[in-house]
């Protein structure tokens, strides 16, 4: 049996911000087109920052970071791949800086080389899609958290991309939007990752979760998070009561 291409492969990947404290320590990563993967651990974990090497936002000390089969050392070999993987940023300001949301959601397709017209079509295609019809030419930065978060969502899926990175998507929304973006990502063919707190949401929209502790990835069968006295990973993980 063919196993799915490969998306992401990382390997001993070891990144600090500072030399005191290492955030991911020998970390290895796998992830296949049509992997729905949720990754839910605590605040300071290195869920942003796995994100952020896998987009080549951020290099690795050490260890290697494989996309679609092709090594990522320099620059521009994550140029060649980016557009392929949508990140939805944490904070939503990280992501909009066009003065009006169709700009903002045509950026993308326009950066990619679409025709104007091309780029609207189908910028007001996936602003539909969203139920963001109405947001068209709403000015950006006097939209609320949640809305710009929306917008946030609706500027990565403009670029059509094959793989899809949600850092922390439900943040600031309302019960209501909730249910729409899980509604929306449960419809969608797509290989994604969600980074999340909500375990419910990740049960909805995922079908393996994982989680991050001392700078490694694990899944399921090795850690589970519960709560007794005090809460802690266990499983493989070496600990004591
Ligand atoms: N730009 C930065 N400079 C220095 N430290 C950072 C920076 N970004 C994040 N950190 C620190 O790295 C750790 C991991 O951060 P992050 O990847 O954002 O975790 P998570 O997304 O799991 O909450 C945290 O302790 C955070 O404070
Ligand atoms: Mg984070």
């Amino acid at each position: 049996m063919n196993k799915n291409q490969i998306i992401i492969k990382m390997s001993g990947v070891h990144f600090s911000y500072s030399e005191e404290s290492p955030i991911l320590k020998d970390l290895d990563f796998e992830f296949f087109k049509g992997d729905k993967v949720g990754i839910i651990a605590p605040n300071g974990s290195g869920k942003t920052t796995l994100f952020h090497l896998i987009m080549g936002l951020l290099k690795p000390v050490s260890g290697s970071v494989e996309i679609f089969g092709r090594s990522m050392e320099a620059e521009q070999d994550f140029a060649g791949i980016r557009h392929r993987i949508g990140l939805l940023f944490q904070d939503a300001d990280d992501q909009l800086f066009c003065p009006t949301v169709l700009e903002d959601v045509s950026f993308g397709p326009l950066n990619m080389g679409k025709s104007k017209k091309k780029a609207i079509e189908i910028s007001k295609r996936t602003l539909d899609f969203l139920g963001l019809s109405a947001f068209e030419n709403r000015i950006t930065f006097k939209l609320s958290g949640g809305e710009k978060k929306l917008v946030s969502l609706a500027t990565v899926l403009s670029m059509e991309p094959e793989v899809l990175l949600l850092d922390e998507p439900l943040t600031g929304l309302d019960i209501k939007t909730q249910t729409t973006i899980t509604r929306v990502l449960k419809k969608m063919n797509i290989s994604y990752i969600i980074i999340s707190h909500n375990i419910e949401f990740l049960e909805a929209t995922t079908s393996i979760t994982l989680t991050m502790h001392n700078g490694k990835i694990y899944t399921d069968d090795q850690v589970h998070v519960h709560i007794h006295d005090h809460a802690h990973v266990h499983g493989n993980v070496p600990h004591k009561h």
